[in-house]
């Protein structure tokens, strides 16, 4: 019988988070344990944080396999940058000593790539056909290309260059609160954002996650776009569902 319950970890800037998914529904089957990310957030640390949520909830993972997100990329289990964490990171093969601390099986993916697939297979992209383009606004900006159900893994389209900047370094929402920007003033930028986004690859569908989404109804009316951009339905689940659904191969 397949594996309903599987332990997926979403490894964040300032806390590191866990549950048990149950993969068939795309729902949580246990509460959420977030304990803070650790100082200095070296692999070897984070790693045993890793581990402390794997404890708690092993009893019930079913599966005996973990996914974890990583908010950079991750290629083949290596991690390849690090812009929130010890500098560690960059280069590590943090799957295996993840793997290695838990004593499990690990996935390790990024984190808009986690919660891309999981609102394709759960959420407000369920199902869609063709390209969708999975957008988290928080500290940076995060992407996920998802074309037929198949997601294309890294795709770092936060740091498009668009008028000679990063453009995370403008459209992501820590600036909006940082900046005390006014929603005339943020709007303008997730504009200049949306339609490059839409230029470069033609979209079917755009999702906005992040914790700015709950705010949807502010921004998403005043983009002038012709892909449907809709918000994500997942909200901060998505990270810890989708890395749960990534660590199951035959899903
Ligand atoms: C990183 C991405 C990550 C995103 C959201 C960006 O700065 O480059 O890999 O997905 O932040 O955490």
């Amino acid at each position: 019988m397949a594996a309903s319950k599987v332990l997926g970890i979403d490894i964040g800037g300032s806390g590191i988070k866990g549950a048990l998914v149950d993969i068939e529904k795309g729902a949580f089957a246990s509460h959420r344990l977030r304990i803070p990310t650790p100082t200095p957030s070296t692999v070897d640390n984070v790693a045993q944080v890793v581990a402390e949520i794997v404890a708690e909830f092993q009893d019930d993972n079913d599966a005996k396999v973990l996914g974890v997100t990583y908010p950079g990329v991750v290629q083949r289990g290596v991690t390849k940058s690090a812009a929130n964490f010890d500098s560690s990171f960059v280069g590590a093969h943090a799957q295996d000593v993840f793997a290695q601390q838990c004593g499990i099986p690990v996935t390790l993916v990024n984190d808009a790539d986690a919660a891309g697939l999981a609102e394709v297979r759960y959420g407000a992209a369920k199902d869609h056909a063709g390209l969708v383009i999975m957008t988290t606004l928080g500290t940076g900006i995060g992407t996920a290309l998802i074309y037929d159900g198949v997601l294309i893994p890294n795709a770092e389209l936060g740091h498009l260059e668009i008028d000679g900047v990063d453009y995370e370094t403008k459209a992501a929402s820590r600036w909006r609160d940082e900046e005390h920007l006014t929603w005339d003033e943020y709007i303008p930028r997730l504009q200049r954002y949306y339609e490059t986004l839409e230029r470069l690859l033609t979209p079917d569908l755009i999702v906005v996650g992040g914790g700015i989404s709950k705010l949807a109804d502010q921004f998403l009316p005043h983009l002038k776009l012709s892909t449907p951009i809709v918000p994500a339905k997942l909200r901060n689940k998505a990270g810890i569902i989708g890395a749960a659904v990534y660590a199951v191969p035959a899903n």
